[in-house]
């Protein structure tokens, strides 16, 4: 069952993903070959707390830290450790926020220093691909339009994507219906209506789809071992289309 939201809901809402939205803006000038991604996590866990947030992966089904920070071949739900990014990395930084029991979830891939040619064209069809799925959503499209828009792109540019993880339905749940994968065919699957609140998140590998979750139970991994890259914005669904709610307030 798909909980449509009123207004007032949506509204209600705006805090989290406003505070989750600024985290990535505030973040981006400690991401520089150096700093470890436990530091990235204290400084996002603190930073959530002074604005009144909870940082949702916390403790999330056992994750053991606030964010997910998912390095070159790591796909998504890398656990930040004593590692120190280096210059050419790319890096997804994925927050969740909670106030007054609503979440907000976005995430950005950046640059540590110098992108690589193949990083830096990876990270920008990722980029490229959530703006891509967001122009499709309006009220009586599909879910599967959404998932054909952004396959379709990201294949015409000769990357994949993956299959296993998807956006999700979102509001006092993290991860609630519907489930919005990134792949699909033209008016399948749900019709999208007024009302519904969902992230769309696609990840992009360079080389095949298919990844396998490391021995941690929450790391997952490129099967090949080339780069992944990913985007998430968490949407409402408008009479005229998608309002993007994780849109940040405060300037880099
Ligand atoms: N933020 C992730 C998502 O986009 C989920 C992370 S779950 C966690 O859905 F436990 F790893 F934090
Ligand atoms: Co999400
Ligand atoms: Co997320």
């Amino acid at each position: 069952m798909v909980q449509l939201k009123t207004t007032e809901e949506i509204e209600a809402m705006r805090p989290a993903c406003q505070v989750a939205a600024n985290t990535l803006v505030m973040i981006e000038e400690y991401i520089k070959p150096g700093i470890t991604t436990e530091k990235i996590n204290e400084i996002v866990h603190e930073y959530t707390l002074e604005h009144g947030g909870i940082p949702a992966p916390l403790n999330y089904r056992g994750f053991p830290k606030s964010v997910c920070t998912s390095v070159n071949h790591v796909v998504c739900h890398g656990i930040p450790d004593k590692k120190k990014l280096k210059d050419g990395d790319i890096i997804n930084v994925d927050v969740t926020t909670i106030i007054d029991g609503w979440h907000g979830d976005t995430s950005k891939t950046f640059y540590v220093g110098k992108p690589k040619v193949r990083a830096q064209k990876l990270t920008e069809v990722a980029r490229e691909a959530l703006q891509i799925g967001i122009d499709v959503v309006k009220p009586g499209a599909t879910l599967g339009d959404i998932g054909y828009a952004i396959q379709s792109f990201v294949e015409k540019n000769r990357f994949s994507v993956v299959r296993e993880y998807c956006g999700h339905g979102i509001g006092r749940v993290f991860h609630e219906e519907p489930q919005v994968v990134h792949f699909g065919k033209q008016g399948e699957g749900m019709e999208i209506k007024e009302g519904m609140v969902f992230t769309i998140e696609p990840m992009v590998n360079a080389g095949k789809h298919a990844v396998k979750v490391l021995n941690d139970g929450w790391t997952v991994v490129t099967r090949d071992r080339g780069l992944s890259a990913q985007f998430e914005h968490t949407i409402a669904v408008r009479k005229d289309g998608a309002e993007i709610l994780t849109l940040p307030t405060i300037k880099g």
